[in-house]
């Protein structure tokens, strides 16, 4: 905690403006305690600032006068937004067709992921034509402009502040039409004795920001850190304040990234925005759907493709699995881009319904490209990785597959399914195994691509791998 203790000059130190509030019961106490005596809870304390009660206020029962008055909705005049391009199209599609003035926009992500090389990126193109403040409260001018020499932008337009404190910063926001804060976390306000980047301090510099974007039409973008479990690091009020929250998703060794948005009050959220890292920069990738395919699909047995579909996107999507013997007693399981306990339980569905025997074999998965997968239509092409992994046939280059997979080993009906044959028609496919439900929705492509549709897992394997006549 940053000392509010006055230097030795003998002065006394001032009153407190913050109190500490339990989030769980709303109990009040001067200073930071572990445990709240009321609900017992642990870490619930968090530093607010303390608003001195007014007189109160008796009902006379008589009308009050109205400060602002409802509007019929058949009245209400229609303002429409200005958008205005960010100079990268691929953040434009996720943003919703460009940023709004006076809006709020949270970009989220890992360490090192490229937030504040995109967001460098944005301003010096807005400074063409507006004036632009870029708040650096963890790095260096000298730092942000080796950056920008790297990116080769320069601007007249685009000013750079070095301040972690928001009430000093705040003057200089007024000057310009967007402002970058890099990072939420990284800065404080002097009413919170607390240090930057806890909640209390973080909810406040928010709730600053969005007064002045709203008061002022200034618009912002802020950089957040996120946790280890992969959320914004903060209250979830954080995100509650924003207009617009963004997720940079992608491996840090991985080229491609994965812009996500996961709220936005002027758009979809079913856009993603998929960029690669270069020396030049970030640059949107608008040709995406062959990116997370590998060259070697189909001679190596292990890996199989699946159409998952991001936001509005389809693309095609290479899972490989690798099996070796388990040495120790415990096997493996290990998987990057697809939630492990997922692929325990299909290994499970595989081994009691398909009679594959992966109890004695480590187990890696991989999704190519660095791409998270959270959609459950990706489960059948994790069973087909699986099967040929285990049985040492590598499956056709030709042939994708969808479906999600229940526990029964039956397969389920999933969204967009002409969509996902579409994009496997489009990308050179010939063959396609889909949930038996799904088949009558996408029967219209069957005769420029085969279509399989299968009920059970062991359908499909059996489809993937034929038995030998000689067997
Ligand atoms: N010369 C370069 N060529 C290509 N990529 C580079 C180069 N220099 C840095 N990078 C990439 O930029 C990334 C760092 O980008 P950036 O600083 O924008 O990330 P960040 O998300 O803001 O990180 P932090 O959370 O630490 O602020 C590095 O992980 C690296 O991949
Ligand atoms: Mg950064």
């Amino acid at each position: 905690m940053r000392s509010r203790c006055l230097p030795e000059t003998g002065e006394k130190m001032p009153k407190s403006t913050s109190q500490f509030v339990c989030s769980e019961c709303g109990y009040t106490s001067p200073k930071w305690l572990g445990r709240c005596p009321s609900c017992e809870k642990f870490n619930t304390l968090v530093e607010e600032l303390a608003v001195p009660a007014g007189p109160k206020k008796q009902s006379t029962g008589t009308r009050p006068t109205l400060t602002k008055a409802p509007v019929p909705l058949s009245q209400v005049k229609f303002e429409s937004f200005d958008r205005i391009s960010t100079g990268n199209s691929e953040l434009d599609i996720v943003l919703g067709g460009g940023i709004v003035r006076g809006s709020l926009v949270l970009v989220g992500g890992d360490p090192g992921v490229g937030k504040s090389t995109l967001l460098t990126q944005v301003a010096a193109h807005l400074s063409q034509k507006h004036k632009v403040l870029y708040l650096s409260a963890e790095e260096s001018c000298s730092q942000v402009k080796l950056r920008a020499e790297r990116l080769k932008l320069n601007s007249d337009n685009l000013y750079l502040l070095n301040e972690t404190n928001l009430d000093s910063a705040e003057e200089a926001f007024y000057d310009a039409e967007f402002v970058v804060v890099d990072s939420i976390q990284a800065v404080y306000t002097d009413l919170l004795s607390s240090s930057a980047g806890s909640v209390g301090q973080v909810r406040e510099c928010a709730g600053k920001l969005m007064r002045i974007a709203k008061s002022r039409g200034i618009t912002f973008f802020i950089i957040g850190h996120v946790t280890k479990e992969g959320t914004l690091a903060g209250p979830k009020v954080l995100e509650h304040i924003m207009d617009t929250v963004l997720y940079f998703e992608g491996e840090r060794t991985e080229s491609f990234k994965i812009l996500r948005a996961v709220k936005n009050r002027f758009g979809s959220v079913q856009e993603v925005g998929v960029f690669e890292m270069t020396s030049e920069g970030i640059l949107g990738v608008s040709d995406y759907s062959a990116l997370f395919l590998s060259d070697s699909r189909g001679e190596a047995a292990g890996s199989a493709v699946t159409p998952g579909e991001t936001g509005n996107r389809c693309m095609m999507v290479e899972i490989q699995t690798l099996m070796t013997k388990t040495s120790y007693g415990l096997p493996r399981r290990m998987s990057l881009g697809i939630d492990i306990n997922r692929l325990i339980v299909l290994i499970a569905v595989l081994e009691k319904r398909c009679g594959l025997s992966l109890g004695n074999q480590d187990i890696y998965l991989n999704a190519m490209g660095g791409i998270k997968i959270t959609e459950p239509s990706a489960d059948l092409a994790v069973c087909a990785a699986l099967a040929s992994a285990e049985k040492n046939l590598p499956i056709d280059k030709d042939t994708a597959v969808f479906g999600e997979v229940g526990l029964t080993g039956e397969v389920r009906p999933v969204s967009y399914s002409e969509k996902r044959v579409n994009e496997c028609l489009k990308m050179g496919f010939k063959r396609v195994i889909l949930p038996a439900r799904n088949y009558k929705a996408c029967q219209k492509f069957k005769d420029k691509i085969e279509l399989v549709p299968v009920s059970y897992v062991g359908q499909m394997i059996k489809n993937l791998f034929p038995p030998k006549k000689n067997d």
